[in-house]
């Protein structure tokens, strides 16, 4: 029987919390930042008085846009891993305004939150870590008031061959070196280029939202077509 991915994912994003920025920012070069703000404009965009982070690890999509908003929104993080929801709540306690931000323990395919409340959801590199894409994209647009907005940042297969070729040397050799010596967990960043090479590419993931409740589906590639941002409407 086959086990679900959530038996192993939680635990394995448990054990890399505290090192988890870290790596981020290093395996991208700091790029991951850059990302993030596109996101942070998407749904500032939509000027929500609620947002919902989801799979919000240690809140940095929230913080970009608690950053950057004119102190109008609410922000719930919502992440299933509780080392990563401690870490968040620790940098809340540690930076102004960022009393506005609440973590919340809760799992994105069963969302804790009553129907139609929501003004924007926003999630980031949470995706391939999904059991159920559909089931995921549902629960977002229950949650979702009509009209309201998604916006989804995730890494993406790349399809063109020589850039393929590089990008995997890096990918597939050097980050799950440096994720083992740093999160000195055996398997978390390897886990990580073979979830991006199966996951569905920018299309695909269009073509699901469009099945599970949005509508208006937009796509800007980042990161010389590594990172997907999708943004929603929800109908
Ligand atoms: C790669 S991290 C991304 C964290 C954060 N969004 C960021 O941009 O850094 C994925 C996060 O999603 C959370 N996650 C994965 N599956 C989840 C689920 N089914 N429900 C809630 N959180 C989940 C993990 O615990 C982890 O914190």
């Amino acid at each position: 029987m086959p086990v679900r991915k959530s038996v192993w994912v939680r635990p394995m994003f448990d054990s890399i919390a505290p090192r988890y920025d870290l790596l981020n920012r290093l395996i991208s070069f700091g790029m991951d930042r850059s990302w993030r703000r596109h996101a942070a404009t998407a749904a500032l965009a939509a000027r929500p008085g609620l947002m919902l982070d989801i799979g919000t690890g240690t809140g940095d999509l929230a913080f970009e846009f608690a950053g950057r908003d004119k102190g109008e929104t609410t922000i719930i993080g919502l992440d299933f891993s509780a080392p990563m929801l401690r870490i968040g709540r620790k940098r809340a306690r540690e930076m102004s305004g960022s009393d506005r931000i609440h973590f919340v323990a809760g799992d994105a395919l069963e969302l804790p939150l009553l129907g139609e409340s929501v003004d924007v959801v926003v999630s980031a590199f949470v995706l391939r870590n999904l059991d159920s894409l559909p089931v995921a994209f549902s629960a977002m647009a229950k949650a979702i008031r009509l009209g309201g907005r998604l916006v989804l940042l995730e890494m993406t297969p790349i399809r063109q061959p020589v850039f393929r070729f590089l990008f995997r040397l890096y990918f597939r050799r050097w980050v799950p070196v440096l994720g083992r010596l740093i999160s000195r967990h055996p398997d978390a960043y390897t886990w990580l280029p073979e979830s991006v090479d199966n996951f569905l590419g920018p299309d695909e993931v269009s073509a699901q939202l469009e099945a599970n409740g949005f509508v208006d589906v937009q796509v800007t590639r980042l990161a010389f077509g590594t990172v997907a941002m999708h943004v929603a409407t929800r109908r």
